[in-house]
């Protein structure tokens, strides 16, 4: 088509900018219509570049269609109207086999033949437009409106580089006038890029690629058209001059690669087929490889090859009698969201679901969706009774992708997340770092009953030989076991059924080995132990030092997890200055163990169910050594006397802020109140809501209220944070 050679740097420097123009627009049509790039972006770009350079020494040499003018220019306040000289119909649909054969008939009898050859191809999911070329060159683009008239909509379809500004034919041979048809798209790698562009930009996201390439086309502003990624695919021609007409190739496939010689995308799965069946079997097959293009297509459209006979068959009201588009199963549908429950995982993990009404998409009916958890909920936008959009791609799971909040209902109401497990009645709450809701009802949790029954039978925990996956869910089934503590109460006769052995006498064995292997379990260690209880973040490791530092489980259960956070935080502050000081430090309660874990073992061992499953163990005879606790554990507080750390040397001194009455007022810059009031409780403080004479100082922030002048008249001291931080470092 241009000039392939490899170098044109010596020519003067007219010759080099039609050269690079050539070149530009022949690596266009190698990445867009032959979809075979020869030379990576980066080259693509310099040649790019090196034009528009040439061009700003040379502005008189600019012309409409070179490379370098598809930028954008002005923004417009309204798009023109273009009328189509050739109406640009719709399809009809087929939806079923009974309808594709139906219109074959219908065909048939039409134009009076037995068996005509059909074209079929790929129907795109995106927006037609019509291209104008006159003389080769593009003058018009149009949107396609209400068929008789659109937007003009050139200046945007200018910036998409597969539309080619020039037919690749020379301007003598080139038609006088030629209306290319076809649709614009957006492919979906592009558009999850949009999409993660325009999130991180904080800007709203586009539902799909169709609505992104209408929302990108429709643009009054060319130049945000041009930062988008569009595609186009020519499917068709509309108006034609007299004599181009004429000599025009005789079939729609013939047609459709004479464009492809212009320069012209066009879809590369098309084919002739001759009947009906063969009709069927191109739907299937391009439907079970939908997923594969780079772009979504919504069915695959049949035409009528020959084009004489698509002029005999004629067209109805809207649409050709010589084509019809069958259509796929909707990837996306309208429903209601009539409500939305939760769902106890495995691991405790409260996740909404959305209950819709049933709608049949992407080939199923669909009436649940996960909703993931609550963020997605607002993100989403969703109120209970809202109209929404539910996709099903493919083998993917149904997905709730946003609501019509414009058709919202006036008794639709928010999602409040239950403040119980719907399964077990504990609490839920919502993690500290994310977005995820959990029932903490551990062992108790029915939903988390077979988790949970396996961590606690396996080999680092209690060690219950036999107790594998199949033994655990025929223990749950059948409702033997509830918790850990029933296991150590299983019979006998309640065992057998569940080995379904080769005979009675191997059942038997086999039940008698597990109750063998229970008993035996009995007899245990507290890292064990503690590890088995599947406390959220406490793994093996965590288990050995918690056992190590408490020496027996009642003092884990008697400890006042909040302040031991606090208080740990304030000595490990207080070891920072000692550093710098080179004094020597104070042992440090758990180290090695987060305030995360400290958290969670607080809550663990806050909900009586947990309790009860512990306490029911121990009845059972499920037993320990109890040993020494090695380190300073948190069974005294600084201040008191107490067994030293192993090894290191461990002073007790008087807490900092000991018989101190404070009060908290303002806003302090990096702690919240809470946060300092518990500091200084723990440093010994009393805290307290009013300023009197028996105030020992006053922690102010901003915006502190009328608690700063009673304060000032009563002579009581006031501090800010970084003095309240000395002070409780220091004393
Ligand atoms: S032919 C007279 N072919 O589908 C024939 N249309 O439902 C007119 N479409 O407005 C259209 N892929 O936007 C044709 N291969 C294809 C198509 C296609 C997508 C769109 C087009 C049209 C709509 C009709």
């Amino acid at each position: 088509m241009t000039a392939g050679h490899g170098s044109s740097q010596g020519l003067p420097a007219l010759e080099r900018v039609l050269w690079l123009r050539e070149e530009i627009a022949r690596h266009d049509y190698l990445y867009y219509v032959l979809d075979a790039p020869q030379i990576p972006d980066a080259a693509y770009d310099a040649l790019l570049r090196e034009l528009g350079e040439l061009e700003a020494q040379h502005p008189d040499w600019i012309i409409p269609e070179s490379p370098t003018q598809r930028v954008g220019g002005k923004a417009s306040a309204e798009f023109g109207t273009v009328i189509h000289t050739e109406p640009m119909l719709s399809l009809a649909n087929a939806f079923t086999d009974d309808e594709v054969i139906a219109f074959d008939r219908r065909v048939r009898e039409a134009i009076g033949e037995n068996a005509p050859e059909y074209a079929a191809e790929l129907k795109f999911d995106g927006l037609a437009v019509a291209l104008r070329y006159e003389a080769g060159t593009l003058v018009q683009a149009a949107t396609r409106g209400d068929g008789s008239a659109g937007e003009d909509v050139t200046a945007n379809v200018r910036t998409i580089r597969a539309v080619p500004l020039r037919l690749t034919v020379p301007q003598e041979v080139a038609p006088l006038v030629l209306e290319v048809r076809g649709e614009v798209l957006m492919l979906r790698a592009d558009f999850d890029r949009l999409n993660a562009r325009q999130r991180s930009l904080g800007e709203r996201e586009f539902v799909n690629p169709r609505n992104a390439a209408a929302g990108s086309l429709r643009q009054l502003d060319p130049g945000i058209t041009a930062s988008r990624p569009l595609r186009f695919f020519a499917y068709g021609i509309g108006q034609v001059d007299p004599a181009t007409g004429t000599s025009l190739p005789q079939t729609h496939l013939a047609m459709l690669n004479w464009l492809v010689t212009l320069g012209l995308p066009v879809g590369s799965h098309r084919r002739a087929i001759a009947t009906p069946a063969g009709l069927l079997e191109f739907w299937r097959e391009t439907l079970s490889q939908r997923h594969l293009f780079p772009y979504e297509i919504d069915g695959v459209v049949y035409k009528l090859n020959r084009r004489d006979w698509q002029t005999r068959a004629g067209w109805l009201a809207r649409a050709p009698r010589w084509a019809i588009a069958h259509k796929f199963p909707a990837e996306e549908m309208l429903t209601v969201l009539q409500d939305i429950t939760v769902q106890v995982g495995r691991t405790g993990a409260i996740t909404p679901v959305a209950k819709l009404r049933p709608v049949f998409v992407g080939g199923v009916t669909v009436s649940n969706a996960t909703l993931h958890n609550e963020d997605e909920i607002l993100r989403k936008n969703l109120w209970i009774g809202d109209t929404v959009i539910v996709r099903r791609a493919g083998d993917v799971i149904p997905e709730v992708l946003r609501s019509l909040p414009q058709s919202r209902p006036a008794d639709a109401r928010p999602f409040v997340m239950p403040s119980h497990c719907p399964v077990c009645g504990s609490s839920v709450e919502r993690e500290a770092d994310g977005a995820i809701w959990r029932c903490v009802g551990g062992l108790f949790c029915g939903a988390q009953r077979r988790q949970a029954l396996l961590h606690f039978a396996q080999r680092r925990a209690l060690d219950i030989e036999g107790l594998g996956e199949k033994v655990v869910d025929q223990l749950v089934e059948r409702g033997l076991v509830k918790t850990p503590a029933d296991l150590f109460r299983l019979t006998q006769s309640e065992l057998i059924p569940i080995f379904r052995a080769k005979n009675p006498a191997e059942e038997s064995r086999a039940a008698t080995n597990l109750l063998q292997a229970i008993q035996a379990a009995k007899q245990t260690r507290l890292e064990r132990f503690v590890f088995a209880l599947g406390i959220r973040h406490v793994g093996q490791e965590v288990a050995r030092i918690l056992a190590m530092e408490y020496g027996d489980l009642d003092p884990m259960i008697g400890e006042d997890w909040k302040k031991l956070i606090v208080r740990k935080t304030i000595i490990q502050k207080d070891n920072q200055r000692r550093r710098n000081h080179g004094e020597a430090l104070q042992a440090v309660p758990l180290e090695g163990i987060g305030t995360e874990i400290m958290d969670s073992l607080g809550r663990f061992f806050a909900e009586p169910h947990n309790l009860g499953v512990i306490a029911a163990l121990r009845a059972s005879g499920v037993q320990w050594p109890v040993q020494q606790p090695v380190a300073l554990s948190s069974v005294q507080s600084i201040g008191q006397t107490g067994p030293s750390a192993a090894g290191g040397e461990t002073i007790f001194e008087p807490l900092p802020l000991q018989a101190l009455t404070i009060v908290i007022t303002g806003r302090l810059p990096t702690l919240g109140r809470d946060q300092a009031a518990d500091m200084a409780r723990a440093a010994g403080a009393k805290v307290a809501s009013s300023v009197s004479k028996r105030t020992s100082w006053v922690l102010a922030g901003e915006d502190a209220g009328s608690k700063l002048p009673r304060a000032i008249e009563l002579g009581v001291p006031i501090i800010d944070e970084s003095e309240f931080l000395r002070r409780i470092n220091h004393g």
